[in-house]
């Protein structure tokens, strides 16, 4: 197999860019630019003729302008002679509906993978995925790489917190802390969260946890409005955590998100920089360079 290239997509630059270096890889020139409307433009500036190509694009908000931008430079690559298209969409959107909750819901989830499939794209790489259900709805090879072992490391052995509990903020997250448990090495638990389908109000049931006097870290696959985090600090804190932080593979953060976790008690937000945000300290472009390697 020849090697491939990698496209920076103009939502995940400097990612791109790593990526490009940690394989040793050619990164395409590109140049993007908005018009005055709003609308995306995109011109390659190298040759992708006969080429494998990894286009790296994170799907954060504005998540539709992002994926517009996704599906321009795919389409773009197959109509320049590009051999195979890889999306590389760490954080990958819409995956949160990734069924018909409500009667007459679109499975917007399934939406995207159809238009990503009519853009040329072959096969998608993404990180953390909300759930096998949006990776299925996808309809197309599709591979989930995990950044909870490169974050559990990172609390472990940047912030000091080897031995800390790794909490699951609902069971969908279990899978997430349980692994993290395995580098942090002091046991795991979750709590029974549900959110309305109507407000977004978040509920989490109380439930007793071995956390009192101890060190806890919340891992989830995101974090948007911070909602989910706030609710379970309230429970650890009453059951009398001593420290609580909060780490995610996608720090969203929208709004004040930041603000109102910090100023509910959190010791700390880490998240990686598969969305760029204050807290992305953590980066995933080793992990995506791994990945890639399965295509040279
Ligand atoms: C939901 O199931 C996800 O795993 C996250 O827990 C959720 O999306 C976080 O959203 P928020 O920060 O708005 O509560």
């Amino acid at each position: 197999m020849s090697a491939l290239k990698v496209i920076p997509g103009p939502a995940s630059r400097e990612l791109g860019l790593k990526v490009a270096e940690k394989l040793g890889v050619e990164a395409v020139k590109m140049e993007y630019k908005l018009f005055p409307d709003g609308e995306s433009y995109v011109r390659f500036d190298s040759s992708v003729e006969g080429e494998t190509v990894a286009i790296v694009q994170s799907t954060y908000p504005p998540q539709d302008k992002h994926l517009m931008e996704l599906c321009l430079i795919a389409d773009t690559a197959k109509d320049l002679g590009a051999k195979r298209v890889i999306a590389v969409v760490p954080y990958l959107a819409y995956a949160r509906q990734d069924k018909r909750f409500l009667p007459g819901e679109a499975i917007s989830i399934r939406t995207v993978g159809r238009l990503l499939r009519a853009s040329g794209v072959d096969k998608l790489i993404t990180v953390d995925a909300h759930s096998d259900e949006a990776l299925k709805a996808l309809n197309m090879e599709a591979v989930n790489v995990s950044a909870i072992d490169t974050l559990a490391r990172y609390m472990a052995d940047e912030k000091g917190l080897r031995g800390a509990f790794a909490l699951a903020p609902d069971r969908g997250a279990l899978e997430l802390a349980e692994r993290a448990s395995r580098t942090l090495g002091d046991g795991f638990g979750w709590l029974q969260k549900e959110r309305s389908r109507i407000t977004g109000e978040v509920k989490v049931e109380e439930k007793t946890l071995d956390v009192s006097g101890r060190t806890v870290i919340i891992f989830d696959d995101m974090i948007s409005t911070g909602g989910t985090v706030i609710a379970a600090l309230e429970v650890l804190k009453k059951q009398g955590a001593s420290r609580v932080y909060a780490a995610c593979t996608h720090p969203l953060l929208v709004r004040d998100a930041l603000k109102r976790i910090l100023a509910s008690g959190c010791d700390g937000v880490i998240g990686t920089d598969s969305v760029p945000s204050p807290v992305s300290v953590v980066s995933i472009a080793g992990l995506l360079a791994r990945e890639l390697r399965n295509e040279f």
